[in-house]
């Protein structure tokens, strides 16, 4: 006996197929199958209620037909009616044990989840942060919600490409380039760049607002460097570079490894096609010198115009999206588009979309599925933005270097006796994850609040509470003689006490969070999957003794243990974190 990966879609082909032989499939029947609450089962389809509503009949009696027709499930599942007309499904204890006998490994879970997006190519610009300025929470939110949606994908099938789309090509580089010329001080160059960048940039700013004059060299500055200067081109090159260079810190703190970076300097030369083709499809229009489109149907962009060409003549951040678009979908010919950036943006975005969906249409290219993934600010305890103590900008690095430290001071009062370096060692990995998980254990929607004290914990849902689960469970097959990766399970037999029951059924529940997570772009759904796990663990592990002399007792409960660290190392390497610690 062999179960599907995905139980819920298993049963929804099912309940589908009898009701199609009842001939109600052409009258519209949905098995609106979903996950149970499970004191009725692990699955419910609710169809039958809402169709006989519709064409008057009795709903149970309808719900008891299809039951009638499910004869083949038997074998798998108690079927049962509930109420006005549910159907619930409860997989048996031997059908519990074939899945979990099927999915023994992230590489497994991997292969029954990858089939939803398979052969498609998907494109996640994210983190993109600005160059000659620190990248903010606001970037770090984006690099580490776009990471685990990167690996959601991934793992349901389909082809990602990670976009790092860098504003380098900001008008900021104008003032910038005139302080660097009369301003720069190596020796802060060289200690920390972004610092002197930025000193430079307010050096600039300041000097053009006390006088024109120096504006109107800053704004030839900006003119040169876009007509191609050499010297000019040559100090934003290593404005860009060196801010890369510092970024790309983060990124390896985070794991992350983007395949392109097509910043907005790429698409300079590519906005000219995007002003002519919206202009000869009609949907752009010249206004007060700018070119404009507007979107009649819209209650507020009907008014309010998406400016894509500045009336100076210069391109905008609207410009370069628009040939973005354009560039992703022809060049990388992807399905999706998804681009992570806090919800400050989504007027930009909703006017882009709008825009680009016409714009395809009248052109007749392809057009991709698009997404702008939003997320909250994130802010202090006192619901302010998050700022230091005297009112600056949080560096990321110090923020990360915090969490590495606390994390040390968790760790060391749990485990004095662990020797320095494997203290350390630890500390990395939780200090880091902390971080990532703090993000992704919430609806992303929600601002949130970065609270030290909740987000480094042993208690609550947290990654040190997950990755103490993990080297809980390795530690249990270390004192058995075993290895963890490759425990010997062939022979285990069925669950069968209420709790061994209950996180059987847990686990089982795997791929439906995946599938919401990755469906909905919402990596909290697997968090809260990962977290409602390892409680059941915990309960599992409370009541059963793992390491008993019965040989068929011992080994159906190391195979439930097995599996959960399996899953839950699979599920937090989707989100992006490090598991690889034997003990916490
Ligand atoms: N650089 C922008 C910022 O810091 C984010 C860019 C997001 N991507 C895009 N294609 N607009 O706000």
């Amino acid at each position: 006996m062999s179960l599907p990966f995905n139980v819920a879609s298993h049963l929804d082909t099912a309940v589908r197929a009898a009701a199609a032989k009842l001939g109600l499939a052409d009258r519209g029947f949905q098995p609106e199958v979903r996950v149970a609450d499970p004191a009725n089962g692990d699955y419910q389809a609710n169809g039958a209620l809402a169709f006989a509503k519709r064409e008057k009949q009795n709903p149970r009696a309808l719900a008891q037909q299809i039951v009638d027709e499910l004869g083949g499930l038997q074998a798998d599942y108690d079927i049962s009616l509930a109420g006005p007309g549910f159907i619930n499904f409860r997989l048996k204890p031997a059908a519990l044990l074939a899945w979990l006998q099927t999915y023994d490994s992230e590489e497994h879970l991997q292969s029954g989840a990858a089939s939803a997006r398979h052969g498609q190519t998907w494109i996640v610009d994210y983190s993109s942060p600005n160059t000659a300025k620190q990248m903010h929470v606001g970037h770090l939110r984006s690099a580490v919600i776009g990471e685990a949606i990167c690996r959601l994908l991934t793992f349901s099938g389909a082809k990602v490409i990670r976009d790092n789309h860098i504003g380098d090509w900001g008008t900021q580089f104008g003032k910038l380039i005139w302080a660097y010329k009369r301003h720069l001080d190596p020796a802060a160059l060289d200690a920390d760049p972004l610092e002197e960048f930025e000193r430079l940039y307010k050096a600039g700013n300041s000097a053009a607002e006390a006088d024109p004059a120096v504006l109107t060299e800053a704004q030839q500055e900006l003119v040169k460097l876009q007509a191609g200067d050499a010297a000019n081109l040559a100090v934003w090159k290593t404005i860009n570079d060196v801010s890369l260079a510092a970024f790309q810190e983060i990124y390896d703190r985070l794991g992350i490894k983007f395949d392109a970076m097509l910043g907005e300097s790429f698409y300079n030369d590519k906005v000219d096609r995007v002003y002519r083709e919206l202009t000869g499809t009609g949907l752009a229009q010249p206004s007060e010198g700018a070119l404009v489109v507007f979107h009649p149907e819209h209650p507020r962009f009907a008014q309010q115009p998406f400016i894509i060409r500045k009336s100076d003549g210069a391109a905008n951040y609207a410009s370069s999206d628009l040939a973005t678009a354009l560039y992703r979908a022809e060049h990388f010919k992807v399905d999706g588009i998804i681009v992570v950036t806090d919800f400050r943006q989504a007027d930009h975005f909703e006017q882009l979309y709008l825009t680009v969906r016409k714009w395809f249409a009248a052109e007749n290219y392809r057009l991709p599925e698009l997404h702008h993934v939003t997320f909250g600010s994130v802010n202090g305890e006192d619901g302010k933005a998050l700022k230091t103590r005297d009112g600056g900008i949080i560096r990321l690095k110090a923020l990360l270097d915090e969490a590495t430290e606390r994390s040390y001071q968790l760790v060391s009062s749990k485990n004095p006796d662990f020797p320095e370096a494997e203290r350390r060692a630890i500390a990395d990995i939780v200090g880091v994850a902390s971080v990532q998980y703090a993000d992704l254990s919430q609806n992303r929607s929600s601002d949130y609040v970065f609270a030290w004290d909740k987000m480094i914990s042993l208690e609550g849902n947290t990654a040190a509470y997950l990755l103490y689960a993990v080297a809980r469970i390795r530690s249990i097959f270390r004192k058995a003689g075993l290895d963890a990766a490759m425990p010997p399970l062939a022979d285990a037999t069925a669950p069968e006490t209420p709790q061994e029951i209950a996180l059987a059924r847990k686990l089982g529940k795997f791929p439906d969070a995946v599938q919401l997570a990755t469906n909905t772009l919402r990596p909290h759904f697997l968090s809260l999957h990962l977290y409602e796990l390892a409680g059941e663990f915990s309960t599992f592990y409370a009541a059963d003794k793992v390491i008993v002399d019965d040989p068929a007792v011992r080994a159906r409960r190391l195979l439930l243990c097995h599996r959960t660290l399996v899953e839950l190392e699979a599920g937090l390497h989707l989100l992006g974190l490090r598991t690889d610690l034997e003990r916490m």
